[in-house]
């Protein structure tokens, strides 16, 4: 148990019994891709891989974290917070935003591991973020907003970190539901907790290929949807319809692509969350390999190996549908397949795309777990 390892360790490097372990999860995004920064819709499950801490408020203003996994210690002021690089900077950032946002916080000693595959998709950086965000909450003695602490979070990554992502992963990660996958409108921040199929399991498959990087192609990405709004004169691409696309003929082809791409995407994530509700998985899938057909065509954010991990998945009889997830370039797809049959779609995928591709996969069955929060021990 990972609770077990974070007491130890922390009696180890603290010589005590921390007083609060905290938990916040990575996701996986079903359907919506890159529909987050054009105000639109979103339907992502935080899974059961997270980031955890275990700490001990200070008396003081120090922040004080071992990493188990990288094994090393950092330490920071929070009166005189200074860039820097590596994996403390998330947390930096957190303690910046909180406290430019009016939190009184306190220093804290802590312990942190985790098991969300870094770059791969999952948010594992999301999970930082949160796991922060309660971690001061729970030391500073503040009450837990999630959406607010998703913006918090948000924002440290935008301006802290220099990475310009939408509110996706930070609001899957604060604020999903055990069993339930999360249905956000990206501008209002509204959302539901839509149940998923029945006897269906979520199958994550891991191409084993990493984004690198693609901030440049993410930036390029967000202004080309800009660029189509302003064209079609809408404050975002979530206003515009499909109809609408029709009129779009005087837009550069590219430009074009990449808003039929969010276009119809939004409209599938509006569909999806009617097919979960229906639990009618058979339409579900259909709507997922659609997704990642306009990610492919149109948006152009998938890699060989996402396109051949798609396709064996897509060949197996067992599953309903499969699509990249995440920013793309690289990283995983998500498949819904039938739950008795998952174990035996994981070995027959795993076969056809080292076949294909010459690589591993990871291929793994993920539950929808809960969203950031203390984990309550005896
Ligand atoms: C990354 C970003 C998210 C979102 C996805 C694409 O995960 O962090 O905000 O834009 O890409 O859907």
């Amino acid at each position: 148990m990972k609770t077990d390892i974070l007491e130890q360790s922390f009696s180890t490097y603290f010589n005590a019994k921390p007083e609060f372990i905290v938990r916040a999860p990575g996701r996986v995004n079903l359907i919506g891709e890159h529909t987050d920064y054009n105000d639109g819709f979103v339907l992502p499950m935080a899974i059961d891989r997270a980031v955890w801490m275990a700490l001990t408020p200070r008396t003081d203003l120090t922040v004080r974290i071992r990493s188990l996994d990288l094994e090393v210690d950092s330490a920071f002021d929070l009166h005189s917070l200074t860039k820097g690089e590596g994996w403390i900077e998330y947390i930096k950032g957190v303690a910046f935003e909180l406290q430019k946002d009016g939190y009184d916080l306190r220093g804290f000693n802590a312990v942190m591991t985790g098991d969300v595959p870094r770059g791969a998709g999952l948010s594992s950086s999301a999970a930082v973020e949160l796991a922060t965000a309660r971690a001061f909450a729970s030391a500073s003695g503040f009450d837990w907003d999630a959406a607010h602490m998703a913006r918090v979070s948000q924002k440290a990554e935008n301006q802290w970190v220099g990475v310009n992502c939408g509110i996706m992963d930070q609001m899957a990660s604060a604020a999903t539901r055990e069993g339930y996958a999360l249905f956000l409108d990206c501008r209002t921040l509204e959302y539901q907790h839509a149940p998923l199929p029945e006897n269906t399991a979520v199958v994550i498959l891991d191409t084993s290929t990493r984004r690198g990087l693609v901030d440049s192609a993410y930036n390029e990405r967000r202004s080309q949807c800009e660029e189509a709004a302003r064209w079609f004169g809408a404050k975002a691409l979530r206003d515009v319809s499909v109809d609408d696309l029709k009129k779009g003929s005087g837009l550069s082809e590219v430009v074009m692509k990449r808003a039929r791409h969010i276009v119809t995407e939004n409209a599938r994530v509006l569909e999806a969350v009617q097919m979960m509700k229906a639990d009618n998985v058979k339409r579900l899938g259909d709507l997922f390999n659609a997704s990642h057909a306009s990610l492919r065509d149109d948006f152009e954010v998938t890699n060989e190996a996402l396109n051949q991990i798609v396709e064996c998945a897509q060949e197996q009889s067992s599953c309903y549908g499969a699509r990249m997830t995440g920013a793309g370039f690289g990283g995983c797809a998500v498949a819904l397949v039938k739950e008795k049959d998952a174990r035996e779609f994981t070995d027959a995928v795993a076969v056809a795309y080292k076949r294909k591709s010459g690589l591993d996969a990871s291929v793994y069955v993920c539950k929808a777990s809960a969203g950031a929060g203390v984990i309550e021990r005896p």
